[in-house]
């Protein structure tokens, strides 16, 4: 598309030329900048934040996690929430894993503690972080992502509870489905990949409940994306991700409130189980499921 359009400008053709039919994407106002200094660093996890010209008085936070082989740069270019950052005033945090491959460690068990000196213990202290500097509105903190960047979503809505209002996971796998058993950090999990990796909702539950033992506050609404045709994290995660939910929230996994076929689009079907848990299946999607910013402000409340 960029080359066809490039070819277009040189032929001095109309912006709007039907080569091009999709409108172009409008570019976030502002620069992404780093932040050093955040704060408690264990995993040495880069922070960017991105803070647009127009701030909300006490502006919400969206937390965006990329994916493997991922930068913190290329998911502020690829993702939709710098630029609805400008029309609705709220901070986006970018964090970068440190890792070569950069996947995020979803794997071991400091990641999967609350406080536990992992990732998700580095991300939890950047948004601590910007509530301060920015005066952030503490009950509007979200976190989202795709791939890797959907199971950290799924790992910190369970390590950090207290924190997230909401999360929306675009193809992931449930939080501590790629745990290691030999501790590794930030290590693949083939069972949990290709879909072996299978529990009660009752058991999934117990893993998000293990990771905070004794938490006993509000939990983050989930919106959980899955693919029926993606090779890379088999679908079947989608139905585990949902019984942990599930479990957690003490909803029935044979029994939706409301189930919408061809919703939010056509060949994509969308489950509720209650306030607390969507489900969205689509049908003959690869991975990853792609992001639905305007649909995300409506699930965050933005
Ligand atoms: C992969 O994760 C599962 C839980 O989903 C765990 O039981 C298993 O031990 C892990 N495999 C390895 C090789 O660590
Ligand atoms: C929740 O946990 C706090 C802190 O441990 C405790 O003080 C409180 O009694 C607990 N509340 C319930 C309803 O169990
Ligand atoms: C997983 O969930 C989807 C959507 O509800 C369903 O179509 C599919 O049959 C389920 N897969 C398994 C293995 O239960």
């Amino acid at each position: 598309m960029k080359f066809l359009t490039t070819i277009s400008a040189l032929l001095g053709l109309a912006a709007a030329s039907p080569l091009d039919p999709e409108p172009p994407l409008k570019r976030a106002t502002q620069a992404l900048q780093q932040v050093t200094g955040f704060g408690t660093n264990p995993s040495n996890t880069k922070m960017y934040i991105y803070v647009p010209a127009t701030l909300a008085a006490s502006p919400p936070i969206i937390v965006a996690i990329h994916y493997c082989t991922g930068t913190a740069n290329g998911y502020y270019s690829g993702s939709p929430y710098a630029q609805l950052a400008d029309q609705k005033g709220f901070i986006v945090i970018y964090p970068e894993s440190p890792y070569s491959g950069t996947c995020w460690d979803v794997s071991s068990k400091s990641a999967l503690s609350h406080d536990g000196g992992g990732d998700s213990n580095s991300i939890a202290n950047m948004v601590t972080y910007a509530l301060d500097k920015y005066q952030g509105d503490a009950t509007k903190v979200f976190v989202t992502g795709s791939s890797s960047g959907a199971m950290m979503t799924n790992v910190m809505a369970a390590t950090y509870p207290e924190m997230f209002a909401a999360g929306i996971a675009y193809s992931g796998v449930a939080a501590g489905c790629f745990m290691s058993a030999s501790n590794a950090v930030d290590g693949w999990n083939n069972s949990c990949a290709t879909g072996q990796s299978t529990a009660t909702a009752a058991k999934w539950a117990s893993v998000v409940t293990d990771m905070y033992p004794g938490y006993n506050g509000t939990r983050p609404k989930m919106q959980i994306y899955h693919g029926s045709a993606d090779t890379t994290l088999a679908p079947r995660n989608y139905n585990e991700t949902i019984k942990q939910w599930v479990g957690v929230f003490g909803y029935d996994e044979n029994a939706p409130v409301t189930t919408q076929a061809n919703s939010p689009q056509n060949g994509y079907t969308t489950y509720t189980y209650g306030d607390h848990l969507v489900g969205i299946y689509a049908q003959g999607v690869g991975h990853t499921v792609p992001i639905r910013g305007a649909d995300d402000m409506k699930f965050f409340g933005l």
